[in-house]
């Protein structure tokens, strides 16, 4: 965690009319339901001093504000707010939710008044001490329906939301643009869902981070249960060299091929120095890939029938990127049955000739995956995953 806490630290960005404080509710609700207990906050705002900074700078009637007293004057409002509020909960161990943060003042202030993202990103460091979230949920927002769903019921806007489209516009993509460079650390929605849609995915999102329930720490190999020898295998495979570039995890839907795929991905790139404790479970990497939302690991699970030859090649050429942080770019395939011929034809030529640090996984029900997939091919690749008809839960 970034926090170095044992609380969560979570963030709710997004342009004005996103509706943040409703998700941010439903998520402190389900929260609390479970005995968590959960800090809600805001900004500017959540101290004394921050609501008077909050209503100088919001309110219409204080004369002209320039850009940087307003950067200023919201930066001042959060050091306030991360050191008397947030720290102290995230020290007590708590899961604090706060609506807006750092990325607001960059995309507000750095990005629609123009001083600068990174300029307002280093005073804004340099304010909180450097707490970051753990995770921040963007609810990516049209700045015309946001200015739609503000003003339903003749709500007056504030000096910021009355800005023209075009400021709106400007932050919008400020937002989107830190959430693509720290990927692992965003949940990027859009706002236009339904409402519980976007609940159910925060949620699920967060569950990954949550601590186990016992509040032991718990390793990915953990859920992967009745196989042994298979989990022994992966194990030994992402602690050694020289690993094979392409896995099949065979078992029929619901035997848990994927869950062991993934756990296979988290170990492969977990964060542990320590190659024996690879696939810990608690790093950023392993969340982050647990949680599907790691930059070098993409799922691609199809819900149409197949995957088309365009998406195969999409696919292709992600896997010939270098990874952009981890030991390694990995693809899971979760429905690889269902692949027309030219298409698997597309997967296996990249497959057969793999880029240095790229990993295919590929889960179907058996091998050879279809008749299109010719038994050679197959078995070039090693299998990592076996049905076995006996166990309760059999891959
Ligand atoms: P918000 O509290 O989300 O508005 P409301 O509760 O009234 O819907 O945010 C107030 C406004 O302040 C919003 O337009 C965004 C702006 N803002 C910044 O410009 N910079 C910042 O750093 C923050 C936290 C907010």
């Amino acid at each position: 965690m970034t926090t170095q806490n044992p609380g969560l630290f979570i963030a709710f960005e997004g342009g004005d009319g996103a509706g943040k404080s409703t998700q941010a509710a439903a998520l402190a609700a389900a929260l609390e339901s479970r005995g968590l207990t959960v800090l809600r906050t805001r900004e500017p705002g959540g101290t004394p001093i921050g609501e008077k900074l909050r209503s100088l700078v919001l309110d219409h009637g204080h004369g002209h504000i320039d850009a940087h007293t307003e950067a200023l004057i919201f930066a001042a409002s959060r050091a306030a707010h991360a050191s008397q509020v947030i720290r102290p909960a995230l020290e007590r161990g708590e899961i604090v939710l706060t609506d807006r943060y750092i990325d607001s003042s960059v995309a507000y202030q750095g990005a629609g008044r123009d001083l600068g993202t990174d300029a307002v990103r280093d005073i804004n460091h340099w304010a909180t001490s450097g707490l970051q979230p753990d995770l921040t949920v963007l609810l990516d927002v049209d700045p015309e329906v946001g200015r739609r769903r503000r003003t339903a019921g003749d709500a007056a806007e504030d000096r910021l939301e009355s800005e023209a489209d075009e400021f709106h516009a400007r932050i919008r993509t400020a937002f989107l643009d830190l959430a693509a460079a720290r990927p692992e650390h965003y949940l990027v929605l859009p706002a236009r869902l339904p409402v519980e849609d976007l609940a159910a995915r925060i949620l699920e999102r967060v569950e990954v981070l949550l601590p186990s329930p016992q509040g032991e720490s718990m390793s990915v190999w953990d859920d992967l249960q009745g196989q042994p020898a298979v989990v022994d295998q992966l194990r030994q495979a992402a602690q050694g060299e020289g690993l094979t570039h392409a896995w099949l995890f065979t078992g029929p839907p619901g035997s848990g091929r994927s869950n062991a795929a993934k756990a296979f991905a988290a170990a492969l790139n977990c964060d542990q120095e320590d190659v024996s404790r690879r696939g810990c479970g608690e790093c950023a990497a392993c969340l982050t890939i647990l949680g599907e939302t790691h930059s070098d690991v993409a799922f691609v699970r199809t819900e149409k029938v197949t995957i088309t030859i365009d998406e195969a090649r999409d696919l292709v050429s992600t896997a010939g990127n270098r990874p952009s942080s981890a030991r390694w770019r990995i693809i899971v395939v979760e429905d690889a049955d269902r692949m027309a011929e030219r298409t698997t034809n597309v997967l296996l030529k990249a497959i057969e000739e793999p880029t240095p640090r790229t990993v295919w996984m590929l889960c179907a029900p058996s091998p050879p995956m279809s008749s299109s997939l010719s038994v050679p091919a197959a078995a070039r690749w090693r299998c990592g995953f076996r049905p076995r008809p006996t166990s309760r839960r059999c891959w």
